[in-house]
């Protein structure tokens, strides 16, 4: 897939996997409950999750379906899924599968539900859309989901500073130069967004549009704040190269400053979902 003169390839998330559960912050609190009820999900259904990561979403839904595939193009994070499976005691209920999104396997069945967690913008979103549309049974659903945008995050009144982005992504600028990198390439306006309206002309119906709500506060320590920058495709490890450890370094060093006990406050973000729906076929006339 391309954005602009920016081609996707497999070096996007390149190290970042076991940084990602530590690192990122959690979808709300809510979340598996309100796709429970929203989906009414009763533990019978089969899920695909695409673009699955460290199977973030994957397991989270695990216990309310009887068959889980995730799917990610990135090794380390499918190695980080299976991982954490075994450790939920999951592992007979779910599979994970090395493959793009354009290009999934033949033979994975017929799905309830599809879920995108922070992972549709990565894709050719139109070929994507309408592959889902196949996989899915007549009424089954194409979640996506993401943290809340312009959200106030701001960290009034916590027991701790705030996490201090603005230098850190300077920090990054230093080291990577003033343009967002991602893979081998620079993504300079960023990812595209418009799948709302992708996702209706490929002919789904929809979306059904929730909002679980965040606020809650959130302890930070600094090895969670590094994490979190590697965690990021654009700054992930393998772009650094051989001044990786001096990026570390210098991270921590700045984060010592802006916090000299190493704790930091943040505020849980808020979680949207969107469901759109494959109609039922018409009955014949
Ligand atoms: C921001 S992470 C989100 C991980 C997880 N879904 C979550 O909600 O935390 C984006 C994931 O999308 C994957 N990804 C990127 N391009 C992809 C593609 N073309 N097909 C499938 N997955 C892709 C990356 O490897 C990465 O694991």
């Amino acid at each position: 897939m391309a954005i602009g003169d920016w081609q996707w390839d497999e070096t996007l998330f390149a190290g970042a996997a076991p940084y990602y559960r530590r690192g990122r912050l959690p979808y709300a609190p809510g979340l598996t409950r309100a796709l429970g009820d929203v989906l009414a999900l009763d533990g019978r259904g089969r899920l695909l999750d695409v673009g699955c990561g460290p199977g973030t979403l994957a397991l989270d839904l695990a216990h309310l379906f009887a068959d889980v595939v995730g799917v990610d193009p990135d090794p380390g994070m499918l190695s980080e899924a299976e991982r954490l499976a075994r450790e939920a005691g999951v592992s007979a209920r779910t599979r994970w599968i090395r493959a793009r999104a354009e290009e999934l396997p033949a033979g994975l069945g017929i799905f309830d539900v599809v879920t995108f967690g922070q992972s549709f913008h990565w894709m050719d979103q139109e070929r994507v859309a309408a592959h889902v549309l196949d996989l899915l049974r007549p009424g089954g659903a194409f979640v996506h989901v993401a943290d809340l945008k312009r959200e106030n995050r701001s960290g009034g009144g916590l027991p701790y500073p705030p996490v201090p982005h603005a230098a850190v992504d300077a920090l990054v600028r230093r080291y990577l130069g003033p343009v967002r990198r991602a893979g081998r390439g620079t993504l300079p306006h960023g990812t595209p967004g418009g799948e709302a309206e992708v996702i209706g002309r490929v002919g789904f119906a929809g979306p059904q549009r929730l909002v679980v709500a965040g606020g809650q506060v959130l302890e930070r320590s600094s090895d969670d704040v590094v994490a979190q920058v590697f965690s990021l495709s654009s700054s992930a490890p393998h772009l650094f190269g051989p001044r990786r450890a001096a990026f570390e370094a210098d991270l921590r060093v700045l984060l010592a400053q802006a916090s000299p006990n190493g704790r930091f406050s943040a505020r849980q973000p808020g979680t949207e979902v969107r469901v759109w729906r494959k109609e039922p076929a018409s009955p014949p006339s």
